[in-house]
């Protein structure tokens, strides 16, 4: 397979932070979180945010637990909702919830009701997830098509392009259900609880984080790459909202991709 030359002064789409290294992307992310935070509660009198996943963002919420980012955060005007969760009780290791709570909220005064976890341990997960839709109905804004609209949602990134539980199998295009999916993640042989596409892209503001070397191919294929179909993360385009990605250094050294596929 040829290799089209990859070129550290490609030019970079818009929207895109390369930042020295991983604990300086969580001090941006920290500072966008609280900025965006005063923001919506100045205009709206909330801020919705739903927290990702995965290990990258933990940096991000310990340093939103201390008191110089904590003390920023007017927390009695904050809703906690998350992106994706693992079928696992809140306790487990693997819980995205437990690790938030664990490393952020149960450290900041936050109403523990405003803290929304998916509850997708539960064994009517189909039913979980529709307690989940109606939650965010009733708690966030909506869009002209009536779609939930949060003030930010943070993502990451796998190594196979995938973002919250929108996993290239099965196409997220397919996730039918309306705000919260349940797909069945053949690779991992396991059930997910998913926000869903339309309800990524109505986002005002999504910031996608992603930190490592070992993220460099595929940060370099989601910014460059024309896989088909695209990958998830190809997808999150927020029809009127803002998208960032806050790379680290080792995460955006932009690799050699096959020609085909740029
Ligand atoms: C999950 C996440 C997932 C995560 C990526 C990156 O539940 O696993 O929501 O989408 O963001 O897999 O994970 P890391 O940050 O651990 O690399």
């Amino acid at each position: 397979m040829d290799f089209a030359p990859s070129s550290m002064n490609q030019v970079l789409p818009p929207g895109v932070l390369i930042l020295p290294d991983a604990a300086a992307v969580a001090r941006e992310a920290a500072n966008r979180f609280v900025a965006l935070a005063r923001e919506a509660i100045a205009t709206d009198g909330n801020f919705t945010v739903a927290l990702s996943g995965g290990q990258t963002p933990t940096s991000l919420y310990r340093l939103l637990a201390t008191e110089a980012y904590r003390s920023q955060v007017n927390w009695a005007k904050v809703e906690v909702f998350w992106t994706d969760e693992r079928a696992v009780p809140p306790e487990s290791p693997e819980s995205n919830f437990n690790n938030a709570w664990s490393e952020f909220l149960s450290r900041v005064p936050i109403p523990k009701a405003q803290v929304h976890r998916m509850h997708a341990e539960d064994s009517q997960i189909g039913r979980a997830a529709q307690a989940y839709e109606e939650l965010l109905g009733r708690l966030l804004r909506r869009n002209a098509a009536g779609f939930p609209r949060f003030h930010l949602i943070l993502l990451g990134i796998g190594t196979d392009g995938h973002t919250a539980s929108l996993f290239p199998e099965p196409p997220p295009s397919l996730i039918t259900s309306r705000w919260v999916g349940t797909p069945f993640v053949a690779k991992l042989s396991a059930r997910r609880m998913t926000l869903t596409l339309p309800i990524l892209n109505t986002a005002d503001n999504v910031m996608f984080l992603v930190v490592g070397a070992e993220k460099a191919g595929i940060v370099t294929r989601v910014l460059f790459g024309k896989s088909e179909p695209p990958l998830p993360a190809q997808l999150v385009q927020p029809a009127s909202g803002n998208r960032i990605f806050l790379l680290d250094a080792a995460a955006a050294n932009l690799q050699s991709t096959p020609a085909e596929s740029r």
